[in-house]
Order: structure tokens, then sequence, then C-alpha cells
């Protein structure tokens, strides 16, 4: 093969490979946006819940007040509303109490001073859990830890905003 044949093979090669690193480029380019489109909702799944307002803040006081709404849940594909219920109270600091009413030991709910021998605390009948005012197991019954707490802001408007719940922990 002469110096002039090799030549152009190598022109030819590199032209190929151009041509292939464009067009992969240009495949790569088009096709990315459209796989991560289809799949990005199964990447959040269970992520996306609203705040939904519950009331004007001005109707809680330091009293428990039991109030039930319901959050969109946008799992994957799927979006469906869900009912959630919150015991809300405003403290003396002006801190927001919002504590889920699943009891943390099977799932019960838990009431708020219904219990004679126990006042002034969350009683789950299930297996008599105990949590003290502020959503705290007592030791000796059966929950192991407290009752998780609601995310929850007030709004602009004056209207008490709740999100989802979590265990304390997680809010830091
Ligand atoms: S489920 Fe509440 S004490 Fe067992």
């Amino acid at each position: 093969m002469s110096d002039k044949e090799q030549q152009q093979v190598s022109r030819r090669q590199f032209l190929n490979y151009t041509l292939m690193g464009v067009g992969g480029f240009l495949v790569s380019a088009t096709i990315t946006p459209m796989i991560r489109f289809a799949i990005d909702p199964v990447l959040k799944v269970g992520e996306d819940r609203e705040m939904v307002p519950v009331g004007d803040i001005s109707e809680f006081g330091k009293e428990y007040k039991r109030v039930d709404f319901k959050l969109l849940i946008k799992d994957g594909w799927t979006e469906y509303e869900r009912l959630y219920s919150a015991w809300v109270r405003v403290m003396d600091n002006g801190e927001v109490q919002a504590l889920s009413p699943v009891c943390t030991h099977l799932g019960c709910t838990v009431q708020w001073d219904t219990h004679d021998d126990y006042p002034n605390h969350f009683f789950c009948p299930c297996h008599d859990g105990l949590y003290d005012e502020n959503g705290i197991n007592i030791p000796g019954t059966p929950p192991t830890r407290p009752l998780d707490v609601y995310e929850y802001e007030v709004g602009e408007d004056g209207k008490l905003y709740l999100g989802r719940a979590v265990p304390r922990e997680e809010l830091g």
C-alpha cells in the first residue's frame, strides 16, 4: 500500500469517527431528556406532598384541637388524596404543636384526655399506650417512641398549613 493510499484510509477513518461521534452525541442529546422525563416520577416515589391549610391560626389555642385534612400524594405517576388527622395546639411561646394521632406501637389511633386515670395524656386503647401532653411516650407502656409531628408553617394569610408527619429526629 502506497503512502497516499494509507493517507486516504486514515482520512476515511477520521471522517467515520467524526461522523460517529457527532451522530452519537446528537442521539444521546435527544434520547437522554426523553428517558429522564419517562422515569423521573418513579425516582421521586412518595416524595411529593403539599402543605394544606387546616384553619386560621387564631382558631387554635393552648388546648388541643383535632383537625382532619386531606393531602395530595404524588407517588410516581399516581396522584391520590389521603385523609390525615392531627392534634394541634399553640404553646405559650407561640410554637405550634401538631401531633400525629397514630400510635407508634402498632398504629392504633390515640385520643387526647379521655382516660379518667390519666388526664392530660394521649391514650391508646389498643394496648393501654400512654403519652404525655407533648406526645412523649411514657416508659413502661408499649410505645417505644414519641408521637410523630407534622411539618407546619403559618402563612401570610394567617392560616396554619400542615404537611407530612415525621419522627421528631427528622426535624432536627
Ligand atoms: S397500638 Fe397503641 S399501644 Fe399498641
